[in-house]
């Protein structure tokens, strides 16, 4: 590999001023006049293109022709010469070799093309600028989520992906099984299907790595998980995958305001990371998504978030005199218009709602002294809505027992978890980020199917 990065001669361009240096990447554009021609060549390190110059005089015309094409591949050999533009720098071509030809049905042959029509053609949406910047952000916010944990001693811990629990308990499970649909057919009833399976019991993709983090918590104190979970989730909105990532801790000794002080940093400083580190991208997703976005990321970061009780919100919503498609009443969830309304009309920021009814959350959340709710939060954000779902962990054996038993829960498949409860238990608390909602926050990308590089939702498996 002889090439350099385009970034490196972008940012370094005066380092390599008339030096003679090879790159390589994909013709964005060509342009080509009567005695001169253009090509704007990206290698994917840079959102920015390097301007190619190529004075025609000194190639063969047909040999060039090919090279002067929409999606062409190329290396070039040239000279790194100052731009019109003050402080940037073009190459003036000296050779240019094609490595790969672009015919005319190359379908990015436009300026501007629609995320829709981008969706249709998922291995080519990948050269446009939308998800060149996005990619980059997914991948700087990635890592400095990792770095937040790892600079604060936690330990990164990998759960598995297949599991024999539920752990939201909504039903919403990939089942994982070796038989085809023929044995389905055969089986006279679900006990003969498990006995032939490979697991010889019920097994899924997991919906969250939570119960497998406790139990590393119970060892490590401070943990997290960052990998994918699945859901069918039947909902075709634009805020629901059935595959996405989320990012997990789990933190022994915690109650319900550490994890909310927890979470309210972590989200700054992966915030800050991406504004300071990715200031090309953000400024490509204001003009492009989001007017005002920098301004919006650069307040997350200096704000204080709010932190409402729940029996408060819906007092705010019943009082709002709103036209709410969904009810609003004490014991009712929360849907996504309420959701919003909250975060972007009543306080503008990001919000903690606090202490849900206990009968809408999940079984393993600390039951409230009240007898009515749980110490959980999620975290809403303008724009979005939920962003992180999160809660203190009921470490009492017999109330955690009996809220699996009102929800008629399988217990066997939970001795492990309530083992924990068992021996040696402690307060903690922990709480998910999806991945792809704070990627939608953080680009002003208004649907997830655009901020994933394939996006697996109802009905659709490119
Ligand atoms: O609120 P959820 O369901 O919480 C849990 O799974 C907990 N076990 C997390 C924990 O405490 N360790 O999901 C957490 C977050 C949501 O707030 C949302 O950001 C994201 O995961 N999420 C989804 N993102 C995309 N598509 C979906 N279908 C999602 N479902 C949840
Ligand atoms: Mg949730």
């Amino acid at each position: 590999m002889k090439n350099i990065d385009i970034i490196d001669i972008l940012t370094n361009g005066k380092d390599y001023e008339g030096k003679s240096v090879v790159v390589a990447g994909w013709a964005r554009t060509a342009r080509d006049s009567k005695t001169m021609a253009f090509v704007a060549l990206n290698d994917g390190t840079s959102l920015k293109h390097l301007q190619i110059v190529i004075d025609k005089a000194k190639f063969d015309g047909a040999e060039l022709s090919k090279c002067l094409k929409n999606g062409a591949s190329l290396l070039v050999n040239g000279t790194v010469v100052p731009a019109m533009n003050q402080g940037d720098y073009e190459i003036n071509a000296e050779s240019i070799e094609l490595l790969g030809d672009c015919p005319q049905d190359y379908p990015l042959q436009k300026k501007y093309h629609s995320l829709e029509f981008l969706r249709t053609i998922p291995h080519l949406r990948v050269r446009t600028n939308t998800f060149n910047a996005m990619l980059r952000v997914r991948s700087k916010l990635s890592f400095a989520i990792h770095r937040f944990f790892q600079e604060n001693g936690y330990t990164y811990i990998h759960t598995p992906i297949i599991t024999g629990s539920d752990c939201e308990g909504a039903g919403e499970i990939f089942h994982v099984t070796t038989h085809g649909c023929a044995s389905a057919k055969l089986s006279k009833d679900e006990a003969e299907y498990m006995a032939t399976d490979f697991f010889k019991r019920k097994a899924g993709l997991t919906v969250s790595g939570q119960l497998e983090g406790e139990v590393a918590a119970m060892a490590m104190g401070k943990i997290y998980t960052f990998g994918p979970t699945f859901r069918a989730e039947n909902s075709n909105t634009p805020r629901h995958a059935a595959e996405f990532w989320q990012v997990e801790p789990e933190v022994a000794f915690a109650k319900l305001p550490d994890i909310i002080n927890i979470a309210e940093s972590m989200i700054k400083y992966i915030i800050k990371a991406v504004l300071d580190e990715c200031p090309e991208e953000i400024a490509f997703f204001e003009k492009a998504f989001e007017s005002g976005l920098r301004a919006k990321l650069t307040a997350v970061v200096e704000s204080e978030f709010k932190v409402l009780d729940y029996t408060e919100a819906i007092e705010i919503l019943k009082k709002s005199g709103e036209k709410f498609v969904y009810p609003v009443e004490w014991g009712l969830d929360l849907q996504s218009e309420h959701e919003r309304y909250i975060t972007e009309k009543v306080f503008n920021k990001p919000v903690f709602v606090i202490n849900y009814p206990k009968h809408i959350k999940s079984f393993y959340m600390k039951q409230n002294d009240d007898g009515k709710t749980v110490a959980a939060t999620d975290l809403l954000v303008p724009g979005v809505g939920e962003i992180i779902g999160c809660s203190e962990r009921e470490a009492d054996y017999d109330k955690l027992k009996q809220a699996m038993v009102d929800r008629n829960m399988n217990l066997d498949d939970y001795v492990g978890y309530m083992d924990l409860r068992k021996y040696g238990s402690v307060p903690h608390s922990g709480f998910g980020l999806g991945l792809e909602r704070i990627m939608m926050y953080v680009t002003g990308i208004s649907n997830i199917r655009d901020v994933q590089l394939y996006a697996r939702t109802t009905g659709d498996l490119m």
